[in-house]
């Protein structure tokens, strides 16, 4: 398979359509979908094809320039392009609700239109300024990637490994990564890190996605089923767990993928440090605390296989919910592009 280049394009707005890296298809295959219409690219994101929270945020944010670029093309009139654009960044921020950065981008690109006399500005100068808004938005999240590495970085030792969940690498932001961007960023400054991945039940993101960027990037990873992180803790084998988040309530309690709350309660039991790593987008000054995140419930069938094959009888039902919150006594500290921060968190943070 073909090596990528660093940071990796993930999402890409390329001759008028929003192309990202099928991760739906990896470990087996590196292909881009193609999104020509706004309910391919709704699929893509309700399908994980397209995940992570700062890459939801930045392949909505390129999906309102496919709406108003779509509408350009139907011939609709200045109300039907702004009608349009409502509608499809309503769409888009049902897709998926725990991760915060979603509805954050659309309201940023939305609020360019506004600032064009709400849309009634010549529709192709909209389109540019949809277009530079949401090339701001991924160029910023690898900015905020870099920094957030040189923050998190300083915390680890010269040698040491550290243990993740899901995947918070460069596939799950604009290219550089949060948690894993901090493992990138140790080893460009000469640290000898590697990496400890929980497969991630059910989709498997640290197993397919997590394992295959950093094997990627030469980095050392050792795959384990998050069962087992209890004992690698125990073991000793870990000087650090460090996730990312899909939303941050303004106490600090965070919600990431299903399985982060435990893992932070094993790393309190062991004495090792646990942290958040998330952009200001990634903060939600709306919600007071864990209790105001909403939580994604998945479908069933995801639990009932592994890839195709069905492995619980029929007749049992499963409970999939796609996040878990992390109460913030759990979390040492959060490492954002400002720095490592504690709760109270400053306004630049909360201010998103
Ligand atoms: O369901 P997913 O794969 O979108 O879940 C992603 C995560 O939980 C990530 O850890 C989170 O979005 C942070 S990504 C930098």
């Amino acid at each position: 398979m073909k090596r990528l280049p660093f940071p990796f394009p993930v999402v890409r707005w390329q001759q008028d359509q929003v192309e990202l890296i099928d991760q739906t298809l990896l470990p087996d295959r590196l292909e881009f979908r193609h999104c020509r219409a706004i309910d391919d690219l709704c699929r893509a994101i309700r399908e994980l094809a397209v995940r992570g929270a700062p890459a939801i945020g930045v392949a909505a944010a390129y999906g309102l320039v496919l709406s108003w670029r779509r509408a350009m093309d139907e011939g609709l009139d200045t109300y039907g392009r702004a009608d349009r654009l409502r509608r499809d960044r309503d769409a888009l921020a049902a897709t998926r609700p725990t991760a915060v950065n979603l509805v954050w981008a659309l309201d940023r690109v939305l609020a360019r239109t506004e600032a064009l006399r709400g849309g009634q500005a010549d529709p192709e100068k909209v389109l540019a300024a949809l277009k530079a808004e949401a090339d701001a938005i991924l160029d910023e999240d690898i900015a905020m990637g870099r920094a957030m590495g040189e923050a998190g970085q300083a915390l680890l030792p010269d040698k040491g490994t550290v243990l993740t969940h899901c995947n918070a690498g460069g596939l799950a932001t604009g290219g550089f990564g949060t948690a894993v961007g901090v493992v990138y960023a140790a080893r460009l400054a000469g640290k000898d890190i590697s990496v400890y991945a929980d497969e991630t039940r059910p989709l498997l993101q640290g197993a397919r996605l997590t394992a295959w960027e950093l094997v990627n990037q030469g980095v050392p990873v050792t795959v384990l089923c998050e069962g087992a992180a209890a004992s690698a803790l125990r073991a000793g084998l870990i000087d650090a767990v460090i996730t990312g988040a899909d939303r941050v309530a303004v106490n600090g309690d965070a919600a990431n993928k299903i399985g982060t709350y435990p893992l932070a309660v094993l790393a309190a039991r062991h004495g090792v440090p646990f942290y958040i790593a998330a952009p200001a987008s990634t903060f939600d000054a709306g919600a007071p605390d864990g209790n105001a995140i909403p939580i994604e419930m998945r479908a069933e069938d995801e639990v009932f296989r592994w890839r195709d094959r069905k492995v619980v009888p029929a007749g049992a039902r499963a409970w999939n919910p796609a996040f878990d919150v992390t109460p913030a006594e759990l979390v040492t500290a959060y490492i954002t592009e400002r720095g490592v921060l504690k709760p109270p968190f400053p306004p630049e943070i909360l201010g998103g």
